[in-house]
């Protein structure tokens, strides 16, 4: 009788593509975690200048003092966002370098197109992702890019207010954050499927699930910067 044998080199390929797709999908889950925290967070423009810029202030200040020392929490949350930001992008070249290789191999059965489509939307939303994530840092956190408010200004509220009251910012900020619903969008069922979680009869759940997040996160980060633009809030 005659058992299937793996070669120990495939095996070994095979896991070690298993481990990463499980780390792409871990990080990615984190950071969609984050997004949902920090789109509700940005709700608090709703509540006025004096509660936005205490909030602000209290997460990186005295956020959970004194369990965690001041400014422990933004440590924290920076030390693990630049963590999960290497894993799940060295995850991402490891496995296009992979499927590149694959695909010269002529023994690959080809792709189907809704798969591929699904991969070419992943990479260009991840490159628009990755340099409007840098624009955006660059703009409200180190105000290297001033737009909308002068570099000096200290009020978290008031930059928000000044950015968006510039049709052209809320524009770019609806192309990062549509690029970001879209990501995410196909990443949580990617996610679900390579951490194992997905069965044939929950395949259309997760798809469904992973379209509502996304348009959830896109509703609520875009309410603020269109709410300042239609001038609700001043
Ligand atoms: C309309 C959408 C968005 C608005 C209005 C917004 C606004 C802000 C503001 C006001 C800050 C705080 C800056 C500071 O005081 O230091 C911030 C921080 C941050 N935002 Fe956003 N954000 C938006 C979307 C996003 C998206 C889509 C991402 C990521 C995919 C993102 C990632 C970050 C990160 C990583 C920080 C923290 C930077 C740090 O370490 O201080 N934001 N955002």
């Amino acid at each position: 009788m005659s058992t299937k044998s793996v070669a120990p080199k495939q095996r070994r390929a095979w896991s070690t593509n298993v481990f990463v797709k499980q780390l792409m999908a871990i990080s990615g889950l984190f950071f969609v975690m984050f997004v949902i925290v920090h789109a509700y967070g940005n709700l608090k423009m709703f509540f006025g200048q004096e509660a936005y810029d205490h909030y602000a202030h209290w997460l990186k200040g005295d956020a959970f003092y004194p369990l965690l020392p001041h400014g422990g929490l933004i440590l924290i949350f920076r030390l693990s966002m630049i963590t999960m930001a290497v894993i799940h992008v060295g995850a991402a070249f490891h496995t296009w370098y992979i499927s590149n290789r694959a695909r010269k191999d002529r023994y690959t059965v080809k792709k189907n197109v809704a798969e591929s489509y699904a991969a070419r939307t992943m990479r260009f939303t991840a490159v628009i992702l990755l340099l409007l994530v840098i624009f955006h840092i660059l703009h409200f956190t180190t105000a290297h890019i001033p737009a909308g408010f002068p570099a000096t200004e200290e009020s978290p509220y008031l930059r928000m207010v000044g950015a968006f009251n510039n049709p052209a910012l809320v524009v770019l900020y609806a192309v990062f954050v549509g690029a970001l619903a879209l990501h995410i969008g196909h990443g949580i069922w990617s996610a679900l499927q390579s951490i194992g979680w997905l069965r044939r009869n929950t395949q259309h759940l997760a798809t469904v699930a992973g379209g509502i997040v996304a348009g959830l996160v896109f509703v609520v980060f875009m309410a603020p910067p269109v709410a300042i633009a239609i001038g609700y809030i001043n």
